[in-house]
């Protein structure tokens, strides 16, 4: 597909943020490493040797990598509104020999046929960029219109309610992590007024009523982090 540049505007990760995404995300985002290697485990109980999974918020394509290895039989379609990052996924596509496999599409959910063709879907820290004023509920709606019915879809997302002594306690915590973990002190606090800026935090019991709202049932809670978390569900309907 072609590049659309103007839906870059749509994302926080811009052409300056995407080449350092690779080497900064495990010190900046607790957890992140098991959590890909859960996906791939909940992912692999769930489907057969043959799938066809789509990739909501592709980033630089970790998720194609990890699952592709593990699945010679399942191809991936992602998609990005950033152009930067989508060329970081399509390098990491040339080097591990996974491109034949991976469709890269920089644009949003609307942009996908809207036909139910995909076995499964994962979700990982991007939703948590969306306001929700709708374009949460926005975005998991247009996943289950794409996937089969009984399809999985892994959630992960910085969560809770933002205004209670636990998620103060937690994103205090959260910076030691990050400083202990050898970043500059002053890019920590540049990613906090990143967080500030463009993380939407919503409380849990707020994501399962989307979920449901969007057509998912059957939620589980596998993974956290501070307070990032993981959620396993599945599009309503017999597979
Ligand atoms: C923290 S990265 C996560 C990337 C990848 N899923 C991972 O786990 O490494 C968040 C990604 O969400 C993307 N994003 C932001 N808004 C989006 C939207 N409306 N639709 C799809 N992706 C979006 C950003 O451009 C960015 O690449």
């Amino acid at each position: 597909m072609t590049a659309k540049p103007d839906k870059e505007k749509k994302t926080p990760f811009d052409a300056e943020r995407a080449p350092r995404y690779d080497s900064t995300i495990q010190a900046v985002m607790p957890g992140y490493q098991s959590l890909h290697a859960l996906v791939k485990f909940l992912l692999a109980d769930c489907l057969g040797d043959e799938a066809h999974l789509l990739i909501a918020g592709v980033g630089t394509g970790l998720e194609i990598e990890i699952l592709g290895n593990a699945n010679p039989g399942w191809r991936f379609t992602g998609f990005d509104p950033s152009e930067g990052m989508i060329d970081q996924a399509k390098a990491r596509m040339d080097r591990t020999g996974l491109a034949e496999r991976a469709r890269l599409v920089v644009g949003a959910i609307d942009d996908l046929d809207p036909a139910p063709a995909f076995d499964a879907a994962t979700l990982l820290l991007v939703m948590h960029f969306l306001p929700d004023n709708g374009a949460k509920l926005a975005m998991l709606k247009g996943i289950a219109q794409r996937l089969k019915p009984g399809a999985p879809l892994v959630l992960a997302d910085l969560h809770g309610a933002s205004d209670t002594a636990r998620h103060a306690r937690l994103m205090k915590v959260w910076r030691h992590w990050q400083l202990a973990h050898g970043l500059d002190p002053e890019d920590v606090e540049k990613g906090f007024r990143f967080i500030a800026k463009n993380v939407h935090f919503v409380p849990e019991t707020r994501l399962f009523a989307l979920l449901h709202e969007a057509g998912f049932t059957g939620i589980e809670h596998f993974h956290q982090a501070f307070l990032a978390g993981g959620w396993l569900a599945f599009r309503h309907g017999r597979s």
